[in-house]
């Protein structure tokens, strides 16, 4: 059975951060162990009820591609064992699945998106403007439509309740300089094309994705936080997809669609999720994690 955790507990650890999904604590060693709770947030709210499990999934998902494209770009996963750094007398299992010792890294500040399609946010600014994050598109694109080729369109970091914003490449350059920009755009695009295509294999379009990265202490560049998961991704059934319409996805939107039929406000609080909409929502992310990774929980 998967565990059941909305809120991390570790006495004795220092608590550095409780992110919408995730508790970072400080490791000695200038480490982390960031823990994947089952928390599940939409339209960056985070909802009262628990995922069962989905923080295992999210934690399997992000470490099975870790793996797969350490040799893309390096990431932040440091492979000690979670028995040396849990506080004794700490329940091993509830933690086994979903917590991860990692450096600890200077994020840099801007959400690193790769869009293959257009959907969601960068279907709304195509049909307002013709352009996404500055960048010109053919003319007549529909929506879920597939683009020419894979584009980087960063978004800025919004603080807790606040929607993240896309900005321009030069706003990234702004902001962090020219060659790290130059970095996180090319690592971005090499990833997101190298899964797009394992992916594809496995009958799964990625249509976009989120990558967040860090910098240490040499500045050396590597991808942190979470990879390709259904919180930071859209997948969609590849024999379900058709353009004009938002295709079903193996992700998020399914949660997102049921709330949109809420006339919801998209502010904390955020609203009481039906039972079957909780189980869908995990039974959505297990697919997810057993279609891509290979890999069923138990
Ligand atoms: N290796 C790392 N070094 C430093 N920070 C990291 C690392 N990996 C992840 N983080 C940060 O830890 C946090 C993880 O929490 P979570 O994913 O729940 O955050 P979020 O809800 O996406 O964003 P926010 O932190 O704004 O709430 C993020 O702020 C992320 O940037
Ligand atoms: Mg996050």
């Amino acid at each position: 059975m998967p565990t059941t955790l909305l809120q991390s507990n570790l006495p004795g650890l220092e608590l550095i951060h409780r992110g919408k999904v995730r508790d970072v604590y400080a490791l000695p060693g200038n480490r982390l162990l960031i823990v994947a709770t089952d928390r599940l947030s939409a339209f960056d709210v985070v909802l009262p009820d628990p995922i069962p499990g989905k923080g295992e999934m999210l934690a399997q998902i992000s470490n099975f591609w870790f793996g797969k494209t350490a040799h893309i770009v390096p990431n932040h996963l440091l492979h000690t064992p979670l028995e040396e750094v849990l506080p004794k007398g700490t329940d091993v299992a509830l933690y086994s699945k979903r917590a991860v010792v990692t450096k600890h890294l200077k994020p840099v500040p801007v959400e690193a998106i790769a869009r293959g399609y257009l959907i969601g946010s960068g279907w709304k600014d195509y049909q307002a403007t013709g352009s996404l994050c500055g960048i010109k598109l053919p003319a007549g694109l529909r929506q879920a439509e597939q683009l020419p080729e894979p584009i980087f369109t960063p978004s800025t970091k919004a603080a807790v309740g606040d929607h993240d914003e896309n900005v321009s490449f030069d706003a990234v350059v702004a902001a962090v300089g020219k060659d790290l920009a130059e970095q996180v755009r090319d690592a971005t695009l090499a990833i997101y094309k190298w899964a797009a295509a394992y992916a594809a294999e496995r009958g799964i379009i990625i249509a976009d994705t989120k990558f967040e990265f860090g910098t240490d202490e040499h500045g050396k560049l590597y991808v942190m936080d979470e990879m390709l998961t259904p919180d930071s991704s859209r997948f969609w059934p590849a024999d379900e997809y058709k353009v004009g319409i938002s295709p079903p996805s193996y992700d998020k939107q399914f949660v997102r669609d049921y709330l949109e039929t809420l006339g919801w406000n998209k502010k904390a609080p955020g609203p009481k999720v039906p039972a079957e909409v909780i189980a869908g929502t995990s039974a959505k992310y297990a697919e997810a994690l057993h279609r891509l990774a290979g890999i069923t929980l138990d």
